[in-house]
């Protein structure tokens, strides 16, 4: 089974950047600790701060069997991001490390959760643990 993880714009600087709102984690160290809780996945991680390359990344995982996606500000701005998950067949995660809905007005909508499975948010990095967990269950019961 291969999972993607796709991590938005600014996501690479987790651990140092607004530790109150993201915590003080980095994803290269968050990594290792959730290839081994799942070791009978494959997991990719990718991440960009461009739009367009989210795009690219999601068409080019369509063929995954689940995909955790975090489009950070993009959620709330990008068509085209919802547009490329509507245009695969592959269950999307939408996760969010803060509560978007506890947070300013402009993040309260999503442009892509509609298109998305479900959508977890405020969990931490604890959330992507839940969208693996969602996805491998998923993957084996059909
Ligand atoms: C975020 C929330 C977004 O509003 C924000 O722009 C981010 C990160 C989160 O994981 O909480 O960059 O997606």
């Amino acid at each position: 089974m291969r999972i993607a993880i796709i991590n938005g714009p600014n996501l690479n600087l987790l651990g140092t950047r607004e530790p109150a709102v993201y915590g003080h984690e980095s994803f290269d160290e968050f990594i290792p600790k959730l290839r081994k809780k799942f070791s009978s996945a494959q997991i990719e991680y990718y991440q960009t701060n461009i739009e367009g390359e989210l795009v690219s990344l999601i068409q080019h995982c369509s063929r995954f069997d689940g995909i955790v996606l975090n489009p950070a500000a993009y959620t709330h701005t990008s068509i085209a991001i919802g547009d490329a998950i509507a245009a695969i067949k592959v269950p999307v995660v939408e996760v969010h490390i803060s509560n978007i809905f506890a947070r300013e007005e402009f993040r309260k909508h999503s442009y892509v959760s509609s298109v998305c499975k479900g959508v977890i948010s405020g969990l931490s990095l604890q959330g992507y643990y839940l969208a693996i967990e969602y996805l491998i269950a998923h993957f084996q019961q059909q």
